[in-house]
This record gives C-alpha cells, structure tokens and sequence, in this order.
C-alpha cells in the first residue's frame, strides 16, 4: 500500500478503506509516514468529509494506537461523560455521585489540563489530603464497592491522536467534523468507556459556535460510538454565560456539594438532571429519561448521592468532614464586590473573559508549570435576564492578592447591563438520542 495512492483517492472524493486508514494511522504513528503526506491527507479529508464507516474505523484505528485501559474486572456498564469544555462547568463533581447512586459504575479518568479554571483532579485536590493515585486493584475495587473513583491520567493513550492533533493545529485542519469527533471519541473509548454521554457546547465560550456546528458534532459522535459498540448520547447546552455561579476551584467543589443537596443553581442543577438521565439510560439503570429523571432527583431528595459523595472523598484519603463544614476548604484572603453601574437588566455575560478573569486571579493555568491558587476565583451574582440596581453587587471576587483592578476592570466591562430585559438563553438547546 502506498500513501499517495491514499491521499489522491480521498483527494477525488472516494472514502477510504479499513485497511487504508490503518495503514495510515499505524504508519504516522510509527514514524514511517511523513509529515507532509499526513497533512495532504488531513487537507483532503477536510473538504471531501468521510463517510460513517470512515470515522468508525478512523475513531477505532486511533483506540488501537497505543495502550487501553481495562475495566473488565468492574461489574455493569461504564459510562462515561465528555464535555466539549466551558467556563465554571461543575458538572462532572455532581454527576459522578448522583449516577453511581443510582447504580451505574464510574470509573473516571480525569485530568488537570490548562484553562480557566483547573481540571476536575485540580477541584478535588482542594480537599485536604485527596489524593488520586490509585493502584488498579484499588480503583477496580473501589468502583465496586462505592460506584465511584477518580483516577489520574496514566498510559500512553492514542498516540495516534496526539500527533495527528499538533499536526492538525499547524495546518489549519483542526475544523473538521469528522477528524474532531474520531479524536474525542476515540479517548474515550480507549479510557474503557462502555457507553458515552456528550455534552457539546455552544456559544462564545466554546469550542463550537453555533448550535449549527455542535449539532453536527453531536450528531457525528453519537453516530461514531454507536456504530462501534458504545451506547452514545449527547445533548446540545449553553456556553454563551457562564454555568452555575461559581468559577474557581474550591469554589465550585461548594457549588457542587449544594447541588447534590438540592440547593444548587437552577442552570447547574438542571444541566445535571439532564445528562444524568442519559447516563443512567445508556448505563441501563432505567428505560426512559423521565424514569431516569424521577431516579436522579430521588437521591438528592433522600441525601444518598451525597453520602457517597462523602464516601468518596473519605476512600481517596480526604477530609470528608468538608460536606458538613464547607469553611474546611481552601480559603481566599480576601473578597471584593463588583458594583453594576447603573439600574438595568443584565444582557450578556461573556464566559471566554469572565474565564479569563478566574484564571488572572490564579484559578487556572496559563501553562503546563503554572501553579493553581484552589481558594480563589468569581462568584456570580447575577446572571442574563436578571434585573439589578446600580450599585448592587454582580459578582464577588475571591482573591489572594489586594490589587485586583484588572479582574474588575474586565467583569465591569463583560457583565453588560441595559435598559431593556433580554431573556436568559436557553440552557439545553437539543437532546440527541
Ligand atoms: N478536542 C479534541 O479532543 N480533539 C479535537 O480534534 C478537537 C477538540
Ligand atoms: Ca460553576
């Protein structure tokens, strides 16, 4: 087989073969196929687009690139949850125990990653004495017996996409529907996912968008795992303001310990309520999502999700004590409020800055060796659609430092209020099934 071959056959529109894209993928990754003929193709497959059995197999070539993580030894399905990214998204915090108190297995492999805020192990990691290295006998055990653990990354997982990624990103081949789905998809089945809920992100502080561009890529995803043998869902949610009301890292292991009590913000909850019902569908714990529903909203109401919350954190070594005194948590030196300017409705609040205002406060990493402060980052106040008075407070900063003028300069500046309501957008734009 040769590479040219490959590449003028998908250059004149042709879908390719299980053994072509094989051949390509085990040769970039081995080294033995260029650079150069890797980008041509790339550059072919973003205008001529590949077809379902293309992306299936593209997806499963990159699973078969490198390491797999077995999870055999854990009973039931294993569901996992990807979000395509956002600002403040606390959800995985409160997914984790709300499901595995219905009964579907969680077995999560997370990490730190750079951002606004830090990765859910950073999040974790602000209650005392957490800790995230688990031996596999542990985490095998573990998810058991509790339902839930959260292991850090380890293995050498889809090489593949790892280099097909960075190449991508120097030749303008990122945006392309079927390469972004086979690379999401194809982590996540490599971390042992037996079924997948997605949640796609639309808006300004998000990878896609317009719910034009994540519906294709939810759609495709689902399409992806569903041909290979993973139960997928995805829904299609807001990333226009932030979710919940808490950006930081301590402050959103609060935001989530409310929520599991029932005392969560109103989008946050409902965000969690909605991708829970799909977890608990494709975990096969219920039939349908109103089913699911009812269960979810059980054990907030009866306080088991979060007691295995509480379980969780005491099985991976940390200060479980935190649910009850929430003042165990890292605390910031100092807290500062963001007056509104004048009388009005707020109209927009721009995630990707408000973001960015978490991360110069120290919340998140600018790079690889930055350090995260847990204790500090922005609490909401408001949020689009609701009225305030001038010199009502829109946000609270919590922060380490006194000299904070940039951070309000930009929440001053990004919390736009008018005269005229707008209303909230809505936060679940669609439910792919
Ligand atoms: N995120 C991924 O993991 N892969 C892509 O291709 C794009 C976003
Ligand atoms: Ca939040």
């Amino acid at each position: 087989m040769r590479m040219i071959d490959i590449i003028e056959k998908k250059r004149d529109g042709h879908p390719l073969s299980k053994e072509e894209i094989n051949f390509f993928v085990e040769g970039y990754t081995n080294n033995t196929i260029p650079d150069y003929q890797v980008s041509s193709l790339l550059m072919a497959i973003f205008f001529q687009d590949m077809n379902d059995d293309e992306r299936a197999n593209l997806t499963l070539a990159m699973v078969n690139s490198g390491e797999q993580i077995d999870l055999s030894a854990i009973d039931g399905i294993k569901v996992d949850k990807h979000s395509t990214g956002g600002v403040g998204d606390t959800t995985t915090l409160v997914l984790g125990p709300l499901v595995a108190a219905c009964g579907v297995p969680v077995a999560k492999m997370s990490g730190r990653g750079l951002g606004h805020t830090g990765g859910t192990i950073d999040k974790l990691e602000a209650i005392e004495g957490f800790h995230v290295e688990l031996t596999s006998e542990q985490f095998v055990k573990q998810v058991n017996e509790l339902k839930l653990a959260v292991i850090g990354q380890s293995g050498n997982l889809t090489p593949a996409d790892k280099k097909l990624y960075a190449l991508r990103d120097v030749t303008a081949t990122v945006n392309s529907i079927p390469l972004i789905a086979s690379s999401i998809m194809s982590k996540k089945i490599a971390a042992g996912a037996g079924a997948i809920v997605l949640d796609v992100k639309t808006g300004d502080g998000a990878f896609m968008k317009t719910t034009e561009e994540a519906r294709n890529l939810a759609k495709a995803m689902v399409r992806i795992g569903n041909d290979v043998g993973r139960k997928t869902m995805a829904i299609i949610s807001d990333m226009s303001q932030p979710l919940g009301n808490a950006i930081g890292n301590s402050l959103e292991v609060i935001e989530a310990i409310e929520t599991l009590k029932g005392n969560g913000p109103k989008d946050l909850t409902e965000l969690c309520l909605t991708l829970g019902s799909q977890m608990v569908v494709v975990g096969g714990k219920a039939q349908t999502l109103e089913e699911a529903r009812q269960m979810l909203l059980q054990v907030i109401e009866d306080g088991s999700a979060l007691e295995i919350f509480k379980q969780f954190i005491k099985w991976q070594g940390g200060n479980d004590a935190i649910i009850n005194d929430l003042s165990l948590l890292p605390q910031a030196k100092y807290t500062f409020e963001v007056p509104a300017q004048k009388d009005g409705y707020i109209t927009f609040m721009e995630a990707d800055e408000i973001g960015t205002a978490a991360m110069l406060l120290g919340a998140g990493r600018a790079t690889k060796e930055s350090e995260i402060d847990l204790a500090v980052g922005i609490v909401l106040q408001k949020k689009v659609g609701d009225s305030v008075k001038k010199g009502e407070s829109l946000a609270t900063i919590y922060a380490n430092s006194d000299n904070v003028q940039e951070v309000l300069d930009k929440l001053t500046t990004y919390i736009e209020i008018e005269a005229t309501k707008k209303e909230a957008p809505p936060l679940i734009y669609e439910i792919i099934t």
